[in-house]
């Protein structure tokens, strides 16, 4: 199976190169095709006729987004179409990577991937209007949402943690957003299973349990032997991002169970993030 990766220089799209042994890859960034040129883009897939687009490529600066809206729907929405569209004229099937920040966070309960979606910022938005290319778009699709993303390829949030604990003995960290911090090692090995089964439809993928940014950051510290590094929680109004962040985005594993699959702990996932970072010499 012919496997090409559109966003493979990413953070996700590096450790989907590392993990996927198995098929021929086809890795992709932003210099082979600007998913916001069509002609790019079919060029692409006419050279390597893949039988699956796995589209990691995004724009992901969510708070960037607020000001460039412009800009996230080029990539995020129209970039998608032209990937769809092309997959469909090519017969590839497309895996498209998206987002917890679809949904507006009033949910009570993990959310499924049938709930209404209702972004509340305009990077989730704009990966809306992907979901929705591919569906109107593709023939043949797979939408898997992800959450707090973290990766040895980062840069992602517990690597700004320890390069602020290296210089500061004290740090504020937001309490009051709930959600699944998801390792981009496991998620790339179910992505490279659920392709391998044929999924269809919308799957939700995260790491197992939720937590705060607060609880995430006390867990990093706590295995990095950091502790000694004050945390003080705070609330999202105190943070004054210019995106609104979902206060809770805690995704259902359900729709993975029926593919019997089932990820580790976020702090098991940790431990594994903290080892990569160590032996790629990140970790001082
Ligand atoms: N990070 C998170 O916490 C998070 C959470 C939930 C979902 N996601 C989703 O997961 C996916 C991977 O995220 P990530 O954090 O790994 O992304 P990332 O590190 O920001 O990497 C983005 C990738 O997209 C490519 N790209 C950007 N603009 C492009 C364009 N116009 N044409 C072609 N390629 C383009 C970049 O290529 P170049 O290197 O060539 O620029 C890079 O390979 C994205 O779909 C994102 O929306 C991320």
């Amino acid at each position: 199976m012919r496997v090409l990766i559109i966003g493979a220089t990413g953070m996700l799209g590096t450790d989907l190169q590392k993990e996927w042994t198995q098929d021929e890859i086809i890795p992709a960034s932003s210099r082979d095709a600007d998913i916001r040129d069509p002609a790019q883009v079919r060029a692409l897939v006419a050279h390597t006729k893949p039988d699956w687009i796995v589209l990691a490529a995004a724009y992901t600066d969510v708070d960037g987004s607020e000001g460039n809206p412009e800009l996230a729907f080029a990539i995020n929405g129209q970039g998608t179409e032209n990937v769809a569209q092309v997959a469909r004229e090519f017969g590839a099937r497309i895996f498209y990577i998206s987002t917890d920040y679809v949904f507006d966070g009033k949910s009570t309960r993990p959310y499924e991937p049938a709930d209404p979606i209702a972004p509340l910022n305009v990077y989730g938005a704009s990966k809306a209007a992907g979901e929705k290319a591919v569906q109107s778009h593709a023939s043949d699709w797979c939408i898997a949402r992800t959450s707090w993303l973290f990766g040895a390829a980062g840069p992602s949030f517990p690597e700004r943690l320890l390069r602020a604990a290296e210089t500061r003995p004290e740090l504020s960290v937001v309490a009051d957003q709930t959600g699944s911090p998801t390792f981009t090692r496991d998620l790339s090995h179910v992505i490279r299973d659920l392709v391998r089964k044929d999924a269809r439809g919308i799957v939700h993928i995260t790491n197992a349990g939720a937590c705060t940014w607060c609880e995430f950051a006390t867990e990093i510290l706590r295995q990095a032997g950091r502790s000694s590094v004050r945390l003080s929680p705070i609330t999202t109004e105190q943070a004054a991002r210019l995106a609104k962040r979902p206060a809770y985005s805690v995704l259902s594993p359900a729709s993975l169970l029926v593919h019997r699959i089932s990820l580790r702990s976020w702090q098991e996932a940790t431990t594994a993030y903290l080892r990569d970072f160590r032996d790629c010499g990140k970790l001082r």
